[in-house]
């Protein structure tokens, strides 16, 4: 058996340890005889793995008892359009900081729904999005029912260094490529919202932490199944929940926290993704556009000077197991996305590809 070193934007690495274990219990689960996937929501097995999954990310990001922790699916995108659905409450308006491309899918779904005021646009002039703005540069209304923003741009590598000070109103972060990579505040957000397929687990899971104050007042229409209320009213069993997700993220959970918790994971985080921006900018061979305060830790886009190298790069990459470095169709040349599951060896064995491609190439 041979493991490669994936560094995909996600669905991305898990922790070996993680998929060991799974494939240990796969067959039978403690000695019930059945796998957790083969379990009713509804059991007691299945809901004390669920709790404990709850009760580990509850520990994990230090959150308040006033939020509610969902266990979701639909991903991302449907938190696109839940979102508006559950905090458009008074003027129907919003404001939005637009950082990337993920940021521009949520103002379109939002608009749908209501009106969106675009706080910043970090694209304005040049058309890429190369920068988190300033806290002085963001254009905030008065009467928005809530600000949302992403704290991690997934395909540009756009960070936010700092929290958006937004006053009284509820802060919404689309967390799907940040959460769990560092420590962080949660007492400061609304809602935060994250799919899975990064840092928690498997695809098919979406994170949702919702402070209790801003359930139960949705817009007119509402499915159901989009009102956060439903969710937290029947701890994420309304209907059957993705429960082999959620047993694999509570897997990662227990991973996190035998390793120290965040705050250790976030050091090991700062150094893999130190080593290679150092990689980077060492040299003129590579490049990575974005203002190094607003680099992510998490997506590290870069180009080659010569783009006609891009093919033999990849493939030498994977021949050396280096494997999904392609950046997204939108921005071309590659992306490393190095998640908490990616070792830090797994960072070192793409610095000395880098550095070796460059001097035979260079
Ligand atoms: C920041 C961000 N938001 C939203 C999404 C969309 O997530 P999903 O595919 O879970 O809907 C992604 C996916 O990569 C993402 O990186």
């Amino acid at each position: 058996m041979q493991r490669v070193y994936n560094f995909s934007a996600g669905p991305a690495m898990l922790p070996e340890e993680v998929l060991k274990q799974a494939a240990e219990e796969m067959l039978d689960w403690r000695g019930t005889g059945m796998s957790v996937a083969e379990m009713s929501h509804r059991g007691k097995e299945y809901m004390s793995i669920a709790a404990e999954a709850e009760a580990d990310l509850r520990e994990l990001m230090a959150i308040p008892a006033n939020y509610k922790v969902l266990f979701l699916q639909g991903g991302a995108s449907s938190q696109f359009a839940m979102v508006p659905m559950n905090l458009f409450r008074g003027h129907k308006k919003a404001d939005y900081l637009l950082t990337g491309s993920w940021g521009k899918k949520a103002i379109s779904e939002a608009k749908r729904y209501g009106t969106v005021n675009v706080a910043c646009d970090a694209s304005a002039g040049s058309g890429k999005f190369t920068f988190a703005p300033k806290q002085g540069d963001l254009s905030l209304s008065a009467d928005a029912d809530y600000v949302h923003y992403t704290p991690n741009e997934t395909i540009e590598g756009v960070s936010f260094p700092y929290i958006p000070e937004v006053g009284d109103k509820p802060l919404v972060a689309d967390f799907s490529s940040a959460i769990l990579s560092g420590s962080l505040d949660v007492s400061r957000y609304g809602v935060i919202y994250a799919g899975a397929q990064k840092n928690i687990g498997p695809a098919g899971l979406t994170i949702c932490i919702v402070r209790d104050d801003l359930l139960g007042q949705t817009i007119a229409g509402t499915p159901t199944m989009f009102d956060y209320k439903t969710h937290a009213d029947n701890e994420s069993m309304y209907n059957t929940p993705a429960t082999y997700a959620w047993y694999l993220a509570g897997l990662v959970f227990k991973w996190l926290k035998e390793r120290g918790g965040i705050a250790a994971q976030a050091a090991v985080n700062t150094r893999k993704a130190e080593k290679l921006y150092a990689a980077i900018d060492s040299n003129d061979f590579y490049g990575n556009p974005v203002e190094v305060s607003s680099r992510s830790i998490m997506n590290v886009p870069f180009t080659l000077a010569d783009a006609a190298l891009d093919a033999a790069f990849l493939s030498e990459a994977k021949a050396a197991g280096l494997v999904t470095l392609k950046g997204h169709r939108s921005v071309g040349g590659m992306r490393a996305s190095i998640y908490n599951a990616m070792p830090e060896a797994g960072v070192d064995a793409l610095v000395a590809f880098m550095a070796n491609f460059a001097k035979r190439h260079g």
